[in-house]
Protein backbone atom coordinates (compact mmCIF):
# COMPACT_ATOMS: atom_id res chain seq x y z
CA UNK A 1 0.00 0.00 0.00
CA UNK A 2 1.37 3.25 -1.31
CA UNK A 3 2.57 5.81 1.72
CA UNK A 4 2.84 9.58 2.00
CA UNK A 5 3.61 12.69 4.23
CA UNK A 6 1.31 15.15 5.10
CA UNK A 7 1.87 17.96 7.55
CA UNK A 8 -0.60 20.35 8.98
CA UNK A 9 1.03 23.67 9.40
CA UNK A 10 1.52 26.23 11.92
CA UNK A 11 -0.97 28.42 10.29
CA UNK A 12 -3.67 25.55 10.60
CA UNK A 13 -3.02 24.12 13.96
CA UNK A 14 -2.49 27.45 15.70
CA UNK A 15 -6.28 28.74 14.34
CA UNK A 16 -7.64 25.00 15.59
CA UNK A 17 -8.08 23.34 12.06
CA UNK A 18 -6.24 20.19 13.05
CA UNK A 19 -9.03 18.15 14.13
CA UNK A 20 -11.32 19.25 10.99
CA UNK A 21 -8.79 18.49 8.35
CA UNK A 22 -8.17 15.00 9.91
CA UNK A 23 -11.52 14.44 9.66
CA UNK A 24 -11.59 15.03 5.58
CA UNK A 25 -8.29 12.81 5.34
CA UNK A 26 -9.61 10.21 6.82
CA UNK A 27 -13.12 10.54 5.17
CA UNK A 28 -11.21 10.17 2.10
CA UNK A 29 -10.30 6.92 2.75
CA UNK A 30 -6.78 7.50 4.19
CA UNK A 31 -5.20 5.45 7.32
CA UNK A 32 -3.43 7.46 9.61
CA UNK A 33 -0.06 5.31 10.14
CA UNK A 34 2.06 7.37 12.17
CA UNK A 35 1.21 10.83 13.66
CA UNK A 36 3.55 13.43 15.76
CA UNK A 37 3.22 17.31 16.68
CA UNK A 38 6.31 18.84 16.68
CA UNK A 39 8.22 22.02 15.82
CA UNK A 40 10.71 22.38 13.08
CA UNK A 41 14.03 23.85 13.92
CA UNK A 42 15.90 25.50 11.00
CA UNK A 43 18.17 22.85 10.29
CA UNK A 44 15.29 19.88 9.76
CA UNK A 45 13.49 22.83 7.91
CA UNK A 46 16.09 23.65 5.41
CA UNK A 47 16.84 20.21 4.67
CA UNK A 48 13.18 19.39 4.19
CA UNK A 49 12.60 22.01 1.87
CA UNK A 50 15.97 21.73 0.25
CA UNK A 51 14.81 22.04 -3.25
CA UNK A 52 13.38 25.39 -2.86
CA UNK A 53 16.42 26.63 -1.53
CA UNK A 54 17.11 28.84 -4.39
CA UNK A 55 13.43 30.42 -4.29
CA UNK A 56 12.72 34.10 -3.36
CA UNK A 57 10.15 33.03 -0.72
CA UNK A 58 12.79 30.63 1.14
CA UNK A 59 13.48 32.59 3.94
CA UNK A 60 9.87 33.53 4.37
CA UNK A 61 9.13 29.76 4.25
CA UNK A 62 11.26 28.66 6.98
CA UNK A 63 10.70 31.48 9.37
CA UNK A 64 6.88 30.37 9.25
CA UNK A 65 7.09 26.51 9.31
CA UNK A 66 9.89 27.18 12.09
CA UNK A 67 6.73 29.54 13.72
CA UNK A 68 4.92 27.19 15.88
CA UNK A 69 3.69 23.51 16.22
CA UNK A 70 2.79 21.52 12.99
CA UNK A 71 1.29 17.97 13.05
CA UNK A 72 3.24 15.28 11.03
CA UNK A 73 1.30 12.35 9.44
CA UNK A 74 2.52 9.07 7.17
CA UNK A 75 -0.87 8.03 5.31
CA UNK A 76 -1.31 5.10 3.60
CA UNK A 77 -3.78 4.26 0.91
CA UNK A 78 -3.71 2.84 -2.76
CA UNK A 79 -2.64 6.10 -4.67
CA UNK A 80 -2.09 8.20 -1.70
CA UNK A 81 0.68 10.47 -3.21
CA UNK A 82 -1.88 11.44 -6.31
CA UNK A 83 -5.35 11.06 -4.59
CA UNK A 84 -3.83 13.32 -0.98
CA UNK A 85 -2.33 15.69 -3.79
CA UNK A 86 -5.90 16.07 -4.77
CA UNK A 87 -7.48 16.38 -1.64
CA UNK A 88 -5.20 18.96 -0.34
CA UNK A 89 -5.31 21.26 -3.78
CA UNK A 90 -3.20 23.96 -5.51
CA UNK A 91 -0.50 25.92 -3.53
CA UNK A 92 -2.29 28.52 -3.94
CA UNK A 93 -5.93 28.33 -1.50
CA UNK A 94 -7.55 31.02 -3.81
CA UNK A 95 -6.92 28.77 -6.92
CA UNK A 96 -7.97 25.50 -5.74
CA UNK A 97 -11.58 23.76 -6.18
CA UNK A 98 -14.07 24.08 -3.37
CA UNK A 99 -13.75 21.59 -0.87
CA UNK A 100 -10.23 21.15 -1.30
CA UNK A 101 -8.17 21.33 2.08
CA UNK A 102 -6.31 24.66 1.04
CA UNK A 103 -9.69 26.13 -0.21
CA UNK A 104 -11.00 25.54 3.26
CA UNK A 105 -8.51 26.52 5.52
CA UNK A 106 -5.53 28.65 3.97
CA UNK A 107 -4.90 31.96 3.87
CA UNK A 108 -2.59 32.41 1.05
CA UNK A 109 0.33 30.77 -1.11
CA UNK A 110 2.37 30.72 1.89
CA UNK A 111 0.01 29.82 4.87
CA UNK A 112 -1.71 26.76 2.83
CA UNK A 113 -2.73 25.10 6.02
CA UNK A 114 -0.84 21.75 4.82
CA UNK A 115 1.98 19.57 2.89
CA UNK A 116 1.80 16.86 0.74
CA UNK A 117 4.73 15.07 -0.54
CA UNK A 118 4.55 15.19 -4.60
CA UNK A 119 6.05 12.00 -5.36
CA UNK A 120 6.86 8.73 -4.19
CA UNK A 121 10.78 9.66 -3.91
CA UNK A 122 10.02 12.94 -1.58
CA UNK A 123 7.47 10.56 0.03
CA UNK A 124 10.19 8.39 1.12
CA UNK A 125 12.61 11.23 1.81
CA UNK A 126 10.25 13.46 4.20
CA UNK A 127 9.11 10.23 6.13
CA UNK A 128 12.30 9.76 6.87
CA UNK A 129 13.51 13.20 8.00
CA UNK A 130 10.11 13.17 10.07
CA UNK A 131 10.12 10.10 11.10
CA UNK A 132 12.90 8.32 10.68
P1 LIG B 1 4.35 23.35 0.37
O1 LIG B 1 3.50 22.49 -0.47
O2 LIG B 1 4.61 22.92 1.78
O3 LIG B 1 5.76 23.51 -0.38
C1 LIG B 1 6.54 24.67 -0.33
C2 LIG B 1 5.90 25.77 0.42
O4 LIG B 1 6.43 27.05 0.15
C3 LIG B 1 4.44 25.88 -0.01
O5 LIG B 1 3.70 24.82 0.43
C4 LIG B 1 4.09 27.25 0.57
O6 LIG B 1 3.90 27.21 1.99
C5 LIG B 1 5.38 27.99 0.25
N1 LIG B 1 5.29 28.68 -1.03
C6 LIG B 1 5.23 28.14 -2.26
N2 LIG B 1 5.19 29.08 -3.21
C7 LIG B 1 5.26 30.26 -2.57
C8 LIG B 1 5.27 31.60 -2.99
N3 LIG B 1 5.21 31.93 -4.29
N4 LIG B 1 5.33 32.56 -2.05
C9 LIG B 1 5.41 32.23 -0.74
N5 LIG B 1 5.40 30.96 -0.26
C10 LIG B 1 5.33 29.99 -1.18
Amino acid sequence: MEQTLFIIKPDAVGSKCSGRILEMVENAGFRIIELRMFQFDSKTASEFYAMHKEKPFFNDLLTFVTSSKCIACVLEKENAISDLRTLVGETDPSKSPPATIRRCFGTDIQMNAVHASDSMENAKREIDILFG
